[in-house]
């Protein structure tokens, strides 16, 4: 595995939680996001890129009994979500390049995490692949593209460049992995996008 990024996540890992967003401020603004995360008990539910897990233990504690696995590729983000004793299950993986296992869960979510895949359209297809027949793929942002985009040239270095595809990219990337379109919102302060595998798949 040979992405810059996983230096540069490893090297601000330890003061993740103290830096940038405040975590308890992030989960109260999901808790206010019910009507389009829909976490629902019982739900399988993939997190992508959970850094160091300041959203999983949430996570887990509404889709419980269901189960939550949680990956990222940058080992010291992952060394910091294990400490916290989540009851959640963290794995390494790269999702341009690691095969995720198929058919396992209801319900993917890249939060925060998909502008940095540098291969967005590999990233896309495994993790399709890993939904069950009318499962969910979520990619929320507390803000909107055009904010994500400009904060994350603005860090530059290994970020630089790290975007979330535009609309017409976003309907041809969901295409071209059998996802049908039933959220957009790209809009001060949010940006929400899920794609639904169909029943017939
Ligand atoms: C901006 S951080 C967000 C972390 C966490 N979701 C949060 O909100 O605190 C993006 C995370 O995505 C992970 N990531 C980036 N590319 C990845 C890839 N190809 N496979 C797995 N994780 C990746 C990084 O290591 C990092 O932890």
């Amino acid at each position: 595995m040979n992405d810059p990024r996983i230096a540069f996540f490893d090297r601000i890992a330890a003061d993740w939680d103290h830096s940038g967003q405040n975590p308890q401020e992030t989960i109260d603004r999901l808790s206010q996001l019910d009507e389009h995360l829909r976490l629902t008990p019982g739900l399988d539910l993939l997190e992508v890129g959970c850094g160091t897990g300041q959203i999983t233990g949430w996570l887990a504690s509404r889709v419980a009994p269901g189960r939550v696995v949680a990956v990222d590729f940058a080992e010291a983000m992952l060394a910091q979500a294990r400490a916290k004793r989540i009851d959640a299950e963290f794995r390494r993986c790269d999702v341009c390049a690691d095969r995720l296992p198929s058919r396992t869960v209801d319900l993917v979510l890249c939060f925060h995490s998909f502008p940095h895949f540098r291969d967005q359209h590999a990233a896309m297809k495994n993790l399709a692949g890993a939904l069950r027949p009318g499962g969910r793929l979520l990619v929320v942002h507390l803000a909107s593209i055009a904010a994500i985009n400009a904060f994350h040239d603005g860090v530059g270095g290994e970020v630089a460049g790290d975007h979330l595809p535009n609309e017409p990219q976003w309907n041809r990337l969901l295409a071209a992995v059998g996802l049908r379109r039933t959220v957009w919102i790209d809009r001060e302060g949010l940006f929400v996008l899920e794609g639904v595998l169909d029943d017939k798949q």
